[in-house]
């Protein structure tokens, strides 16, 4: 079976690997998110039930196939106030049933949020981490992923900016 490349991007406090607070992002950097548009059009983006909801408030990432995930798929409905730009919308009642309808696509994004990101952490072959310097309060939180780096990723490519730098790390080893 063809298997696309899996990449999780996500941005997180380097200090306690927060990631949101009340459905939302708890910072706003907009260089980053011009990034992850940049890299994500024209791609598949998987997230969950939560971050479709409450962060992207239900209307879809234009130019790119957004795919949700939850257990309850068929009830999943779009905001009726959305740009109507083009898109393409599908619902999943699991990550891999996600990652089945992707099979021919050359890489796919998994978008977060936590939930998925610590499922999808054991499938990636790489990870595009915006880490921001300072403390954030959040509820939510990116998996523990330190102990990983030298043994299953590697660093591959590091961007400075003034309080952030992109990371990318690509994979090494299989999970066991
Ligand atoms: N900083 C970043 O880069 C970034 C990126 C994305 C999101 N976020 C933040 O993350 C927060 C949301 O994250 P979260 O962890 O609370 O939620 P989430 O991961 O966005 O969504 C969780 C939901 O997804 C569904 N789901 C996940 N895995 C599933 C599976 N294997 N099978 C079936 N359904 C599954 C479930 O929906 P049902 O309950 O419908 O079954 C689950 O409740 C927000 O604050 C958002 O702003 C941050």
């Amino acid at each position: 079976m063809n298997h696309p490349e899996i990449i999780i991007i996500a941005a997180l406090a380097e200090s306690n690997r927060v990631i949101g607070k009340n459905g939302k992002l708890p910072w706003k950097i907009p260089e980053d998110s011009r990034r992850f548009q940049q890299l994500t059009i024209g791609h598949t983006v998987i997230m969950g039930r939560k971050t479709w909801e409450y962060d992207v408030e239900k209307c879809p990432l234009i130019h790119r196939r957004n795919i949700i995930i939850s257990s309850s798929p068929q009830t999943q409905t779009i905001a009726e106030d959305c740009p109507s730009y083009p898109f393409e919308l599908l619902f999943a009642s699991s990550l891999q049933a996600a990652l089945q309808k992707v099979t021919e696509e050359q890489k796919v994004f998994i978008a977060g949020g936590a939930i998925v990101y610590g499922q999808a952490l054991q499938l990636a072959d790489t990870l595009k981490l915006t880490l921001i310097e300072g403390n954030f309060e959040g509820d939510v939180f990116f998996p523990e992923y330190t102990h990983l780096i030298g043994t299953y990723f590697e660093l591959v490519h590091q961007e400075q900016q003034p309080g952030y730098r992109f990371a990318t790390y690509k994979r090494i080893r299989e999970a066991t």
